[in-house]
């Protein structure tokens, strides 16, 4: 059965943990899909561990949609929640509209998740008035990194914990089905999770959150320009990925591959 945003509410009203993970191509949907995660995050991340950028301000739609659709095509059971771009929902609510549309008509995506909060909350209601559930996103917004200058933790201080309360209680209103909280200090997160009706979705922000979520390849150790101290590599597939490669490459010189198993041979006359 295909997990819905009524999973998510209900988890939290009966206290189970929910295990979101990110993806951003068909063959991990696939894996992930068959690991009993509840949400597929095709986060706007991509920009950085897939395709190289070093933020995420220049993924575009035509990347998300590429990428959401790819990920759609192996996700049969987790809700899939595709992260608006930068730029994407900025400019209006007619375009956030539009673009979160296109993100549920054209790639499958049964959900989208915004960064922000007062900045962005008429696009938040004008895309939930179209029947397009919302994940919200607060803490931590890296498509602000230029107006912030870092990415160091958010509501360290009484007053910017405040703030983010009162955000939390505005998007829950606002009707949003969840509320990612990146990078903040957990006993804050805990208070937000105690104060919202939705669940929250943390990533650096405590073991206290409804859920969490991590970027898959943080998680298996295959992107390490950046690694944040939240982050926990449960597997080193980087390194299994350079040996293997490394065998493979060793072989082909000397010649040990490929051997007859991986070759034809011609019918016999
Ligand atoms: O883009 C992303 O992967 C995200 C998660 C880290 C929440 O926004």
């Amino acid at each position: 059965m295909k997990k819905t945003i009524i999973d998510f509410l209900n988890a939290k009203k009966q206290g189970n943990k929910l295990a979101v993970l990110t993806a951003y191509d068909y063959s991990s949907a696939v894996l992930i899909d068959q690991c009993n995660v509840d949400g597929i995050l095709v986060g706007d991340s991509l920009g950085m561990v897939y395709l190289g950028y070093n933020d995420t301000l220049s993924v575009t739609m035509f990347d998300m949609l590429h990428h959401i659709k790819a990920v759609a095509r192996g996700t049969k059971k987790a809700l899939l929640i595709g992260d608006m771009p930068f730029m994407s929902y900025h400019t209006s609510d007619y375009d956030a509209v539009i673009n979160a549309g296109r993100m549920v008509q054209e790639a499958n995506a049964n959900a989208v998740k915004i960064e922000g909060c007062h900045n962005v909350l008429p696009q938040i209601k004008a895309i939930i008035n179209a029947q397009i559930p919302v994940m919200g996103h607060i803490g931590l917004t890296p498509q602000s990194i230029n107006m912030f200058g870092n990415y160091n933790v958010r509501g360290k201080s009484e007053e910017s914990a405040i703030q983010l309360i009162e955000q939390a209680k505005i998007l829950e209103q606002a009707g949003v089905f969840s509320i990612v909280l990146e990078c903040i200090p957990m006993e804050l997160a805990q208070k937000i999770t105690n104060s919202v009706s939705v669940p929250t979705i943390g990533i650096g922000a405590g073991v206290n959150c409804d859920g969490q979520v991590l970027v898959l390849n943080d998680l298996l150790g295959i992107y390490s320009d950046i690694t944040p101290k939240f982050v926990k590599v449960y597997e080193n597939i980087g390194l299994q990925i350079k040996n293997s490669i490394n065998q493979y490459v060793k072989e082909v010189q000397n010649g040990e591959f490929p051997t007859t198993k991986h070759s034809f041979t011609m019918e016999k006359q």
